[in-house]
């Protein structure tokens, strides 16, 4: 049961055709469900909750999602966004003036600003490798990376899935071209689980932070931070509390009192992702969106952005509007009852569309109606 029959699962607005599952997610109501379970369990003892209950329940958390990610659980932490997963790591690591941290040109632009944040604060260089669009080329995107290091590069910091161009990238090619000139990765994966087939061992980038809120289909406030067993040392949460000093799990385990119903509920999204089919599903989501967003390119006369082997569950179009117009047209789109992020890349509008268990063909014809209607006025 996939497409508008699983509607019933979510809380989605009937009237709002949803087409960007990839900005925020979209929790079923199960996991909303187990979430609350948890929160009323937390609540009839919240003491012997945090104390007795809380340390084994996330552990078991973290292990489940670790074997869903080819992972081995004592790697693995969880952390409320790949924002604050990011910034742990960045702000983890020592740098020093004239260092150098390389990202792409379609960075997300929080993660971007942390990296400003170091710049500012301890002289540290951010170098942009340009990125090729709208065809995504695995040796010129391994090329444009190489050619930024320097032996000053002390990290490079890559996306798995471009937020803006919606580009799945060929980590195994970028994780090794880091490792053969000694730069450190940490890839962020914001949206790759649930969207992608991941397998972090085998990957073997340094460090992978992901969200469970976004493809997974998590409660919102679940992600994970990642770390090669040897790049655990020295890395520390964004908040230091109890654990300092203690390694990897009991720093991240503990960040002082907060509401785990997030985390702990992950086990429930994972059990809704292999019932609507792990694997299948992931690959029925590329295929839609593949669709979809051939169906709008050949309504409107224009182009998807394409390229890469491993297409994804989101897609770019681009639309008949140069780029300055991005902003208004999202604008607009709203008010016609929808939502898509309109980007400006190399002076063109291009849209970003999602594709999700709940989403089927005629979602899109009725996107590519409302795009029309508003290039029209
Ligand atoms: C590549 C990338 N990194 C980081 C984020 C931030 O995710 P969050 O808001 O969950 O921290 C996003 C969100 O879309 C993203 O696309």
């Amino acid at each position: 049961m996939l497409g508008h029959a699983l509607r019933s699962e979510f809380h989605l607005d009937p009237d709002f055709i949803t087409i960007n599952h990839g900005s925020y997610g979209a929790t079923p109501k199960r996991v909303l469900a187990a979430q609350d379970r948890w929160r009323r369990q937390m609540e009839a003892q919240p003491s012997r909750f945090m104390r007795a209950e809380l340390p084994q329940a996330l552990r078991h958390a973290a292990d489940a999602l670790a074997d869903f990610l080819g992972a081995d659980g004592q790697d693995l932490a969880f952390v409320s966004n790949a924002t604050e997963g990011c910034n742990a790591v960045l702000r983890s690591l020592v740098f020093k003036p004239g260092d150098e941290i390389v990202v792409l040109g379609h960075v997300y632009g929080a993660v971007r600003n942390t990296v400003q944040y170091l710049c500012d604060r301890f002289g540290t260089r951010l170098v942009e490798a340009p990125m090729p669009f709208p065809r995504l080329d695995e040796a010129k995107l391994v090329a444009s990376l190489t050619a930024a290091f320097t032996p000053s590069t002390k990290l490079a910091v890559i996306d798995h899935i471009t937020s803006s161009s919606a580009m799945v990238l060929p980590l195994p090619a970028i994780i090794a071209a880091c490792h053969a000139a000694a730069v450190p990765i940490l890839v962020d994966g914001a949206h790759g689980p649930g969207h992608v087939d991941i397998d972090l061992n085998a990957l073997g980038a340094d460090y992978y932070v992901g969200n469970c809120h976004k493809w997974l289909m998590a409660a919102k406030g679940c992600a994970f931070i990642w770390a090669r067993r040897d790049r655990q040392a020295g890395l520390h949460p964004t908040v230091i509390s109890h654990g300092y000093g203690k390694g990897f799990l009991p720093e991240f385990d503990w960040t002082g009192t907060f509401d785990p119903s997030a985390y702990l509920s992950v086990t429930a999204a994972l059990d809704f992702h292999a019932e609507l089919g792990g694997a299948a599903l992931r690959a029925r989501n590329a295929n839609l969106a593949a669709e979809a967003a051939a169906l709008l390119a050949g309504r409107l006369g224009t182009e998807t952005a394409s390229g890469n082997a491993a297409a994804g569950a989101m897609a770019l179009v681009r639309l008949p509007a140069s780029g300055d117009r991005a902003m208004a047209l999202r604008d607009a789109l709203l008010v016609a009852g929808t939502d898509a992020p309109v980007q400006s890349l190399a002076g063109d509008a291009w849209l970003r569309l999602s594709a999700h268990a709940y989403n089927e063909i005629a979602d899109y014809q009725a996107l590519a109606d409302r795009v029309q209607a508003v290039l029209r006025d």
